[in-house]
């Protein structure tokens, strides 16, 4: 990679989403080790990263997840994923979940691009309704409401932080119609 090299944000097929798990691994535990509330502990390793994106991979294979890498050159620097909601009566919801971004690439839009082509896949997928959470203290929350999302309102003591303290979590959604 260089730092001329343009940031590119695509869907990963399941070869592909595959191939990307020690990198979308390494990003999980980068983003666990800068204490984000992402669904795992401190006590968290490699094994329990690898497993986690190895079932990411095969809800692509199933057409249950969109993944989303955000890559400068061959380097995977951000990631999202939108989940298709597979309820008889929620054909028009998805979710999105697990919206990363590298520790050393912040702050340079790569979130925000992740979030654009989720929700162009969304309309593709004629998915108009969106719903995601994330930590009330977290980065993500200015980032969501910056990008038009309606803020709900925040579950205290939903999840814990990485360090075991208590963490709320604010609910957004997105009407897509
Ligand atoms: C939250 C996260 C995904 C943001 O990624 P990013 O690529 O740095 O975000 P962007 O550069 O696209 O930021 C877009 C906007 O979001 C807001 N934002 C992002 N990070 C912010 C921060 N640390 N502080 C304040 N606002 C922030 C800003 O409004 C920013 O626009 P600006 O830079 O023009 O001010 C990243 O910090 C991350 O991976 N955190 C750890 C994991 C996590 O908490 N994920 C969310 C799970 S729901």
């Amino acid at each position: 990679m260089t730092k001329d090299d343009a940031i590119t944000v695509e869907p990963l097929d399941a070869q592909a989403a595959h191939a990307a798990i020690p990198a979308l691994a390494e990003i999980l535990a980068d983003a666990v080790d800068s204490g984000a509330s992402v669904g795992f502990m401190q006590w968290n390793g490699q094994a329990d990263y690898t497993a986690f994106w190895t079932g990411v991979a095969a809800d692509v294979a199933a057409g249950r997840t969109i993944l989303f890498a955000a890559r400068q050159g061959a380097d995977v620097l951000g990631t999202a994923q939108l989940q298709l909601v597979g309820k008889p009566n929620q054909p028009h919801r998805a979710e999105i979940a697990k919206v990363l971004v590298h520790s050393r690439a912040r702050r340079r839009g790569i979130a925000q691009k992740l979030m654009q082509a989720a929700e162009i896949a969304a309309r593709q997928a004629k998915r108009d309704l969106l719903v995601l959470d994330t930590d009330e203290n977290g980065a993500a929350r200015r980032l969501y409401g910056k990008l038009g999302w309606i803020e709900v309102g925040t579950i205290p003591r939903y999840a814990l932080m990485p360090d075991g303290r208590d963490c709320g979590s604010t609910f957004f959604y997105k009407d897509l119609r």
